[in-house]
């Protein structure tokens, strides 16, 4: 019996201010609220005695609210840029008077360069091609690189990684021209001059705030690994998961390296398009932007007569609408990809769950795809249960309304339990051999 709970209070996805610490010192915008993790750390009766793990794990939001309550968690995330935001939020054993009179000290430095030298700084050509058109307008950028420099050649040791985020935020936020809505875009008036060392330095000051208030819950273990989730069990010994709470990507055409562009720039995390396309191929197949000729995760799922059904439909649909771009004849393909992915990584954490593990993994119905309907959580389900996985329920946490349909989407929580006993047919979904 599928047991709902309502959720659609559009409240309920935001960030309560008790809650706050860490969250914010880099956050995606729509990821899930803190309250919804402690809400399953609950339900699932979880203690400091269990392990939790986010295998897609973002800016981090299960792992720090399980070290807020004292709870041991891993998360495992393959975009380098919300790999290390998320780490960073998980370190609070910074001496937050140092964290600030370093910043100081960088404050005055930079703001000399600043006022001082006359040519504007710029990205390396290869850089540029890698950032969307507009992202920072060239005197914010100027300011930015030297802002940056400047961290990067007077940070103490302990306080680097949390200038630099405090940078990659107040970038976002405050100095570039992007906008979400919820998807990342150039605003139309961009921004002729920025208040970039003064943002920077009210982030450095909210950290700091925050550190005082979680120095005392810092010896918690809590790591996150920059790895690919569809081979998990090459990050985890065998046994040793009682929890999962996470929200995988979703079959849509969300492009997270996107999201993420300007700040993986500039902290060098990608430098070019050839860096970018070896990040993409580390990622679950989730959009059309991120799929290759060489791709084989559709394998996993292959025999799963509805995923078959609905790639069918979208590809037929496409035809009769008459739509011929490179993107539109890859969107029957990206659903295919995308559940065998999510097929693979369920099949590969099996073993590194503890027999009783208790899963969550939040998802949405999608209509991206020339509208064909995608109910990704009763999709993945099905393909859990056919890995010997018992679905226990389908919970709604929340509603989104679709700015292309105009229609309410459900956000669903996907319940399983892991018995420990493996299905006699393994890949129940696949007819090659893997
Ligand atoms: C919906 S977001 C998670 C948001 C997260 N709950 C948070 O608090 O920010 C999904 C994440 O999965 C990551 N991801 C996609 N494919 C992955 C893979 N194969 N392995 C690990 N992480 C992956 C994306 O980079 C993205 O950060």
């Amino acid at each position: 019996m599928v047991k709902r709970i309502n959720f659609s209070n559009p409240k309920l996805n935001q960030i309560r201010l008790e809650d706050g610490a860490a969250h914010s010192w880099y956050r995606f915008v729509l990821s899930y609220p803190p309250h919804l993790v402690q809400d399953y750390i609950k339900k699932f009766g979880i203690d400091y005695t269990h392990k939790v793990l986010d295998p897609f794990c973002g800016t981090g939001t299960t792992v720090v609210e399980c070290k807020k309550l004292g709870i041991e968690s891993f998360g495992v995330e393959a975009n380098p840029m919300a790999w290390f935001a998320a780490s960073v939020k998980l370190d609070w054993n910074i001496n937050p008077d140092k964290l600030l009179s370093n910043a100081m000290q960088i404050v005055e430095r930079a703001n000399d360069v600043i006022e001082n030298e006359k040519i504007l700084r710029t990205m390396p050509a290869e850089s540029q091609k890698v950032i969307l058109k507009n992202s920072i307008s060239p005197l914010p950028l100027h300011k930015t690189l030297v802002l940056l420099e400047q961290i990067q050649n007077l940070a103490d040791k302990s306080c680097l990684n949390h200038l630099l985020l405090a940078l990659a935020s107040s970038v976002i936020t405050n100095v570039s021209n992007l906008k979400f809505r919820p998807e990342v875009c150039v605003s139309k008036k961009l921004k002729d001059d920025a208040p970039v060392v003064e943002a920077w330095l009210s982030m450095v000051n909210i950290i700091a705030q925050d550190l005082r208030q979680l120095q005392m819950c810092h010896s918690t273990p809590a790591i996150v690994q920059k790895a690919d989730s569809r081979n998990i069990s090459k990050s985890l010994t065998v046994n040793s998961v009682d929890t999962v709470i996470t929200s995988p990507p979703y079959p849509n055409e969300k492009d997270y390296t996107r999201t993420t562009r300007l700040e993986s720039v500039l902290l060098g995390f990608i430098q070019s398009k050839a860096e970018l396309r070896l990040l993409k191929d580390g990622l679950i197949r989730s959009n059309t932007r991120n799929v290759f000729k060489v791709d084989t995760d559709d394998i996993w799922v292959s025999k799963h007569s509805e995923i078959q059904r609905i790639a069918n439909e979208i590809e037929q649909r496409r035809i009769e609408l008459g739509k011929t771009s490179g993107f539109e004849r890859l969107y029957h393909r990206t659903v295919k990809l995308y559940f065998g992915g999510m097929a693979k990584h369920l099949a590969d954490l099996r073993c590194i769950l503890r027999p009783g593990a208790q899963l969550a993994y939040i998802v949405g119905d999608q209509k991206s795809f020339l509208q064909v309907m995608i109910h990704t959580g009763s999709l993945l389900a099905d393909i859990a249960q056919g890995l010997g996985y018992e679905v226990v329920g389908i919970d709604l946490f929340r509603t989104r309304l679709s700015t292309v349909t105009k229609e309410q989407m459900r956000e669903e929580v996907v319940l399983l339990r892991w018995s420990g006993q493996m299905p006699l047919n393994s890949y129940p979904f696949s007819d090659k051999p893997l």
